[in-house]
């Protein structure tokens, strides 16, 4: 019987999203409705990636991305996934998807808000039972109610979100989000099918131990970079990188430390999109208390000028994305 009683009975994300609700009298409930639909949709993508080693949905989809990434079969699917519930769910004008170039226009014109989302993150990770998530940023409308969605409203700042989350699909599933108010992570239960809040007000510590970057691309960092990195080995921290920017920034998230992605000779911008991964995990570790810098400025600040545009990533524990900023400047 203690077996039993000790499974989880907390509150559920949905009666999480209700009682927040109510601490804003004047909302009218359509922000928490899209949570819903996200979560809903997460727990479909959760479902396809539990089953990927049994059904023909691994491997690789035969297609290439507007940015020239071989797509994922489970890449697609998830796209598909997210998309349609956002669709049916009816409070979303518009979405900005990695997996698609132009803006993708919803048809519910009286849709409140603009989705910017990374369907399916560590696309390398799928096929090898690694972990893997799904990243999503949420903006109120800048165009009129009744019209389609359009550039200005997808190019806003990071500091317009009103809300944004993950979901990591890894040992458990998990769905970590902010409305501006701190951070609040629940764990799905899948028997039950509910999201049950497992991770109230989290906060990541001021300084880590843990630094997470390609290595492999050491040679090709700017000097201030590779200089941190020898100082992160100097004091024996430990290294520990999965490729799946969900998964590298959640652990660091409860642990303490920083996620490096500089620019490369592969990538002279740096590799991830600032409107579908830093932004929203930028919005989260702000209010976890860290930080999330380009090397200079802080993510949220950015100016969009493209949908798929990159920017480098150096985002964690505070003290630690203070000292490689600091390097940056003085090292280049
Ligand atoms: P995605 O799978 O959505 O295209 O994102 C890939 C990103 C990110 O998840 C990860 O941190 C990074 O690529 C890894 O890049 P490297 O393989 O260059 O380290
Ligand atoms: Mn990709
Ligand atoms: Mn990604
Ligand atoms: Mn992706």
């Amino acid at each position: 019987i203690k077996e039993d009683l000790a499974l989880p009975v907390g509150t559920t994300l949905d009666r999480f999203i209700m009682r927040k609700q109510e601490d804003f009298p004047f909302a009218t409930g359509e922000l928490s409705q899209l949570l819903r639909d996200i979560a809903l949709a997460a727990k479909i993508v959760n479902r396809a990636i539990n089953h990927a080693g049994l059904t023909d949905i691994g491997g690789a989809y035969g297609k290439q991305n507007v940015q020239g990434e071989d797509q994922q079969k489970l890449d697609v699917v998830a796209n598909i996934r997210f998309i349609r519930a956002l669709r049916n769910g009816g409070e979303v004008a518009a979405i900005i998807s990695e997996e698609e170039e132009g803006i993708i226009q919803t048809g519910n014109m009286k849709g409140k808000y603009i989705v910017a989302i990374d369907p399916l993150d560590g696309s390398s990770n799928i096929d090898v039972n690694v972990s893997i998530g799904t990243i999503f940023s949420i903006y109120r409308r800048t165009s009129e109610l009744g019209t389609e969605g359009n550039l200005e409203d997808c190019l806003q700042k990071g500091t317009e979100q009103v809300a944004a989350g993950y979901i990591i699909y890894g040992s458990s599933t998990m769905l970590v989000y902010t409305t501006g108010n701190g951070v609040n992570g629940f764990t799905y239960e899948s028997s039950l099918g509910e999201f049950f809040l497992s991770h109230p007000n989290i906060t990541i510590p001021k300084k880590g131990e843990i630094y997470s970057v390609n290595e492999g691309s050491f040679n090709h960092f700017p000097e201030g970079v590779q200089q941190y990195i020898e100082l992160c080995r100097v004091r024996n921290y430990s290294a520990r990188y999965i490729g799946s920017l969900v998964a590298d920034f959640h652990r660091n998230l409860m642990k303490g430390g920083i996620y490096l992605y500089p620019i490369t000779q592969k990538s002279p911008l740096g590799k991830l999109r600032l409107l579908y991964e830093c932004n929203a995990l930028a919005f989260i570790v702000e209010q976890a208390g860290g930080k999330a810098s380009d090397g200079q400025r802080r993510i949220l600040e950015i100016e969009p000028y493209e949908l798929h545009q990159r920017c480098q990533l150096y985002i964690g524990s505070t003290d630690m994305v203070e000292e490689v900023e600091t390097l940056l400047v003085a090292r280049g």
